[in-house]
């Protein structure tokens, strides 16, 4: 299996992994903004984790048959943070999303892709941009803080945006 291949299998596995720590997480979140962020990231991580396996098979290849293992990973960490608590899990989950950012970058920096490929992951960096943001935003909620300006993302309903998809599918 090819370098790109490989890396897009990689991460349609992490998207998988996120969307199922998002999908245990936002039950813990009763704060209106942040569970709607939550609502709203289990949503679009996976549509990250279903264009990456749509462009996987475009490209003639099988998605990794191991992403149900990430999957497990991210549920079983999901219900790990929710019982260290709020803070701790919005914590990690900018991690996370850091991570996500670095790889995507280092893939987009060295891999030769295809147009389409590199949309598609241009795309994906926006959005888990916007992640750090509303978690870190939601840490200073948690806090008891307000910052100067809560939540500067328009889902996609407030502003008709589609995230984490090849505009030329
Ligand atoms: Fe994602
Ligand atoms: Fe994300």
């Amino acid at each position: 299996m090819n370098k790109i291949i490989c890396s897009l299998n990689f991460m349609y596995s992490m998207e998988r992994f996120a969307t199922a720590i998002y999908r245990v997480q936002r039950g813990s979140f009763k704060e209106a903004k942040i569970n709607e962020k939550m609502n709203y990231a289990v949503d679009n991580e996976w549509h990250h984790a279903s264009n990456l396996k749509n462009r996987i098979i475009e490209l003639n290849n099988t998605p990794s048959s191991f992403s149900f293992l990430f999957k497990i990973v991210g549920t079983l960490l999901g219900f790990l943070n929710r019982c260290s608590g709020k803070m701790f899990a919005l914590k990690i989950d900018v991690v996370i999303e850091k991570r996500a950012v670095k790889d995507y970058s280092y893939f987009l920096r060295s891999l030769k892709l295809d147009d389409k490929t590199r949309l598609l992951m241009k795309g994906i960096i926006a959005d888990e941009e916007q992640h750090i943001n509303n978690w870190e935003e939601s840490i200073e909620i948690i806090k008891g803080k307000t910052p100067g300006k809560l939540f500067t993302e328009k889902l996609p309903a407030e502003k008709g945006r589609s995230t984490g998809r090849a505009k030329n599918t």
